[in-house]
C-alpha cells in the first residue's frame, strides 16, 4: 500500500465529478459512464472494480480523452491538479487531439492495458519501442536512449536485458511483454498510471510478480495508480481507496477497510462473497450474485441493481443518490448509492 505524506486539506491529484461518457449507437445512447465522482490523491492507489461492462475501462479512457469515436464525454469535470500551486485543469474540456492532451498523455498520465500484444508494435524490437518513448520525453541521442532502454528493461525485472532489447514482442512471454509496457509507461515518470486489468491475461504467479513490480516502482517514483480490475483480491492487496461500479455508476466508494470490513451496497457484498478461495473456486466466476448486468439500453428505471438484489424495496424504482455516510468531503469518504442507507 502506498503512503505519501499528506498535509491536511491538500488538493487531490485528480478530482472527477459527475462524469458522463456516452456512445451514440443505432439502437440508442449508451450511457457507459454515468454521473461518476471520485478522487485520486497523489501517490495513492485507487482500485476500480465491477463486473464486465460496468464502465471501468471507459472511465479510464475518459481521463485521457481516449474514448473511441463516436463516444464522447457528455458532462462532468475531470479536474487535474498538475502541480500544487496552479489551478487545476479540467481534462473534460481539453480537445482529445490537442497538443496539451498529447503532453498530458505522454508525460503526466500513462495507461497500460490488459493485452500488451495489441499495444506493442510487432515489427519493431522492444528496445526500439522503449527508446522511442524515451526520446519523446527527453533530449537524448539514440545511443543514450538505447542504454536507457536496456536500463529500463533491467529495472522491470526482465533477465538478460542486453539481449532482450533487440528482440521482437512475439519473442517475449506474456508476462515480459506486460513488463515492457510498464517500462514504456514509466519512461516519463507519470504522476498517474492508469492500469486497466494489467495482469488479467497472465497466469497467477506472473500476475503477482507484475503487481509487485508496479508497487515497487510506485514506492520509488511516488506515482498514483488507478487500478482497474474485476479481482477484489488484487484490490485488497494493492488499493488504498476502492470505487465499486455497476452499470456505469459508482454504487459504493470508500477506503479499502470501508469496502472490505463494512460493505454497504448489496452489490459490493455480493462481489465480496464471490472472491475465489485459492485452489477451490474457478478464478473467473462470480457465483454468488444471481443474474447478469443489464444491457445499458434496457436499464430498469431507478436502481440498476434492483433486479438482482435480495434487499429490493418499492423505493428502488427511483435512483438513489450516491450519499456520503461519514461526513467527509464531496468526492472522498465512504459513500453508497442505495436506499437502505439513504433517507427516503
Ligand atoms: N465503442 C463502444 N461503442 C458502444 N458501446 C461501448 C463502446 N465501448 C464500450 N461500450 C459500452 O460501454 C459500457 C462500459 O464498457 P467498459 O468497457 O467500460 O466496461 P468494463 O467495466 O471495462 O468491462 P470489462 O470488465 O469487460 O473490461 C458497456 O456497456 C459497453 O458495451
Ligand atoms: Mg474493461
Amino acid at each position: 500500500m502506498a503512503s505519501v505524506e499528506k498535509t491536511p486539506n491538500e488538493k487531490p491529484l485528480l478530482e472527477i465529478s459527475g462524469l458522463k461518457t456516452i456512445f451514440p449507437t443505432d439502437d440508442g445512447i449508451v450511457n457507459a459512464v454515468n454521473d461518476v465522482s471520485f478522487k485520486i490523491d497523489r501517490g495513492q492507489t485507487v482500485g476500480v472494480v465491477g463486473e464486465s461492462g460496468c464502465g471501468k475501462s471507459v472511465t479510464g479512457l475518459s481521463l485521457l480523452q481516449l474514448v473511441p469515436s463516436p463516444g464522447r464525454i457528455e458532462a462532468g469535470e475531470i479536474q487535474f491538479y498538475r502541480n500544487r500551486e496552479e489551478d487545476p485543469l479540467d481534462i473534460a474540456q481539453v480537445a482529445p487531439k490537442s497538443e496539451l492532451m498529447r503532453q498530458i498523455r505522454g508525460n503526466e498520465i500513462a495507461i497500460i492495458f490488459q493485452e500488451p500484444m495489441t499495444s506493442l508494435n510487432p515489427v519493431y524490437t522492444v528496445g526500439n519501442q522503449i527508446a522511442e518513448a524515451i526520446v519523446l520525453h527527453e533530449q537524448v541521442n539514440k545511443k543514450t536512449a538505447r542504454e536507457r532502454a536496456i536500463e529500463m528493461i533491467a529495472r522491470v525485472g526482465i533477465p538478460a536485458p542486453a539481449q532482450r532489447v533487440d528482440e521482437y514482442p512475439h519473442q517475449l512471454s506474456g508476462g515480459m511483454r506486460q513488463r515492457v509496457m510498464i517500462a514504456m509507461a514509466l519512461c516519463c515518470s507519470p504522476t498517474l498510471l492508469i492500469a486497466d486489468e494489467p495482469t488479467t491475461a497472465l497466469d497467477v504467479t506472473i500476475q503477482a510478480q507484475v503487481l509487485g513490480l508496479m508497487q515497487e516502482l510506485q514506492a520509488e517514483m511516488g506515482m498514483a495508480i488507478m487500478l482497474i480490475t474485476h479481482d477484489l483480491g488484487v484490490i485488497a492487496d494493492l488499493a488504498d481507496e476502492v470505487v465499486v461500479m455497476y452499470a456505469g455508476r459508482v454504487v459504493e466508494r470508500g477506503t479499502v477497510d470501508d469496502i472490505f470490513y463494512n460493505p454497504l451496497h448489496p452489490y459490493t457484498q455480493g462481489l465480496l462473497k464471490s472472491i475465489p478461495i485459492l485452489g477451490k473456486t474457478p478464478q473467473k466466476s462470480l457465483p454468488s450474485i444471481p443474474g447478469t448486468v443489464p444491457h445499458p439500453l434496457t436499464l430498469p428505471a431507478g436502481c440498476s441493481f434492483q433486479d438482482r438484489c435480495s434487499e429490493r424495496m418499492p423505493e428502488c424504482e427511483r435512483m438513489p443518490e450516491l450519499a456520503v455516510i461519514n461526513g467527509k468531503t464531496e468526492n472522498g469518504g465512504h459513500a453508497v448509492r442505495c436506499w437502505l442507507h439513504t433517507d427516503f
